[in-house]
């Protein structure tokens, strides 16, 4: 067994969401705080076209607000408390922004940004656009991932720039397609659902050069399993139960 295992990428799920509320800076901080090295967060455009951090299509189960994300303008989603709901103690944090994201995440983690776009291929087009724009601006697509279920997101990232890196997400087998269209895009990493890998699929990535990061896998005798079965990194609610799977690998295989 390759004594490297114990080298694979810690991600936090919408940062360390068990613990705090997804998709708020909290969340992102404090994910950082547990180990993690790359935080995954989901990205959707306003109705006014800013980029805001946000996971469901409505503010209703996750802020004290309602409404579609996509039809409210960032100074309504600014009002809203997205701490709340998960516990008094995170109390007035807000839906953050990609710039406010990437200013907190950056100087110390990486970021896997999921693009989330349910509207026509115009509408991926431009939060593939801004989301670029965002991370080029900070001259930071080294320290950046973007992922997207949604192949027109995927394609309009590549349209956008040569130099974005990506990974496709998806969720069953077969993973035919799912190969076919990371070569296509000059993607570097396949990000499947946790339950859906095997062996096979490991050994298919491998040849094709791309990373294996899955979602979302919670349990530490999963993530171990995980890691042993030689994926390259785990998306987890938990980003501490990650860092002690790395203790264990190297205690006990390292
Ligand atoms: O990016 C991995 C994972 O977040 C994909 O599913 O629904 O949690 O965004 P979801
Ligand atoms: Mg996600």
């Amino acid at each position: 067994m390759p004594s490297n295992l114990a080298n694979f990428l810690r991600i936090g799920h919408r940062g360390s969401s068990a613990e705090c509320p997804e998709n708020t800076v909290v969340s992102f901080r404090r994910a950082l705080e547990q180990g993690a090295q790359m935080i995954e967060c989901d990205l959707q455009l306003t109705a006014d076209e800013h980029v805001v951090v946000i996971h469901d299509w409505t503010v209703d189960r996750t802020t004290d607000g309602s409404g579609t994300v996509g039809e409210l303008a960032l100074e309504q989603l600014r009002e809203l408390d997205a701490g709340s709901w998960k516990d008094a103690r995170f109390a007035g944090e807000g839906i953050p922004t990609l710039d406010e994201t990437l200013d907190s995440v950056l100087p110390s983690g990486r970021l896997n940004l999921e693009l989330k776009c349910r509207g026509s291929d115009e509408d991926a087009r431009r939060l593939a656009f801004s989301s670029v724009a965002a991370v080029a601006q900070r001259d930071a697509f080294d320290r950046v991932i973007f992922s997207s279920f949604d192949v027109a997101c995927l394609e309009a990232l590549r349209d956008v720039s040569p130099d974005a890196r990506l990974a496709v997400l998806w969720v069953f087998a077969p993973f035919d397609e799912a190969f076919a269209l990371a070569e296509g895009l000059g993607a570097e990493a396949l990000h499947p659902r946790a339950e859906a890998v095997g062996a096979a699929l490991i050994d298919e990535a491998r040849e094709q050069g791309l990373a294996v990061n899955v979602w979302t896998v919670n349990e530490p005798a999963a993530i171990l399993d995980q890691v042993r079965a030689g994926v390259d990194g785990v998306i987890s609610d938990h980003p501490g139960r990650l860092l002690e799977a790395r203790a264990r690998l190297l205690g006990v295989e390292g």
